[in-house]
């Protein structure tokens, strides 16, 4: 199923979905960056974060994707990309990024200075949808001279670079995690050129929308028995009993993934659950929930029967 039915099959406004696809057409593209544009199938969100996104971006604003980690940020950022037809440039954040990594840096060719361009400043001539990934490590100081481009100015104009004017598609999503050790409360001003997306830990539907699309193949009880596995482990940290190590969509959907390449379950979810924490303490509690969830004896055949 195409981006577009399955964003009507979720209730997104028609409305929307019709003005992305105008936008699509609207603003041409060069030939030799079409493969920047992500080929993304559509997501569960659930229609509320759509529309969120969907008329920010239309009315030009700069959207910010917060959250736990694995609930889909950098999936839904490629997704807007592939709805509205603009490349992508990626830059992750850290801390040491500074202005020339974001628009360019002089470099010498043939005896001449000549700019490299950075993600930033190739975003803002091409229209692209720049993705500023975990905007939150970065330190405030060295995003200071986005604030220009990322507010109603839409220029870039530093001392010793020619001064950009951003092209009418460009748009800026940034995505950041709250959770990790090392991100920074953002700076207020910066805060306030986008608007804000939260997006919240996934619900017992949406995971059991997410697990049955990628493992069409599986047991659908069994399957449920992991859906029931990290929902139990989320319960357990937004209680405070385990922290959010072990609460990882990425490591139960890789888990399962080994599981149908044949590992036994028990394996695959010390790799893809219990390995994520490095508390013996916390390990144990892991433990319990996966001992009450899946059995010793499941093989690979119990969770893929076809296999
Ligand atoms: N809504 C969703 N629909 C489908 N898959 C999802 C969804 N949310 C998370 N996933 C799964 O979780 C994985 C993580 O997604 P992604 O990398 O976009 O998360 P993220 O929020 O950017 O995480 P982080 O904060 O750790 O960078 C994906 O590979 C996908 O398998
Ligand atoms: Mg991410």
């Amino acid at each position: 199923m195409g981006l577009i039915n399955f964003l009507k099959e979720q209730g997104v406004d028609e409305k929307l979905i019709k003005e992305a696809e105008y936008f699509k057409t609207y603003y041409k593209l060069d030939e030799k960056i079409k493969d920047r544009i992500p080929e993304a199938p559509g997501y569960f969100y659930g229609k509320n974060i759509w529309n969120m996104c969907l008329s920010a971006l239309l009315e030009g604003e700069n959207i910010l994707l917060s959250g736990p980690k694995a609930t889909g940020k950098n999936l839904l950022s490629d997704n807007l990309c592939t709805l509205f037809g603009r490349p992508q440039w990626n830059v992750s954040f850290h801390v040491n990024t500074d202005s020339a990594s974001l628009i360019g840096t002089d470099t010498f060719v043939d005896n001449e200075v000549k700019l490299r361009k950075g993600a930033v400043y190739e975003c803002a001539i091409h229209g692209g949808f720049g993705v500023f990934d975990e905007i939150n490590m970065a330190k405030n100081d060295a995003i200071v001279v986005l604030h220009s481009a990322l507010d109603y100015r839409k220029i870039i104009d530093i001392p010793g670079y020619e001064k950009i004017r951003l092209h009418e598609a460009t748009r800026f999503i940034g995505t950041m995690n709250y959770e990790y050790a090392g991100t920074k409360d953002l700076n207020e001003a910066l805060v306030s050129r986008f608007l804000v997306i939260d997006i919240p830990s996934v619900d017992k539907e949406k995971l059991m929308l997410i697990l049955g699309r990628e493992f069409p193949e599986s047991d659908v009880e069994k399957l449920g028995q992991f859906a029931g596995l990290f929902l139990d482990l989320q319960q357990k940290s937004d209680n405070g009993e385990i922290s959010t190590k072990a609460v990882d969509l990425r490591g139960i959907i890789a888990c399962i993934r080994t599981i149908r390449r044949g590992l036994k379950p028990r394996l695959a979810v010390s790799m893809g659950v219990t390995g994520k924490t490095f508390d013996q303490y916390e390990k144990e509690i892991v433990g319990d929930v996966i001992r009450t969830r899946v059995p010793d004896s499941w093989s690979s055949k119990d969770l893929f029967p076809g296999k």
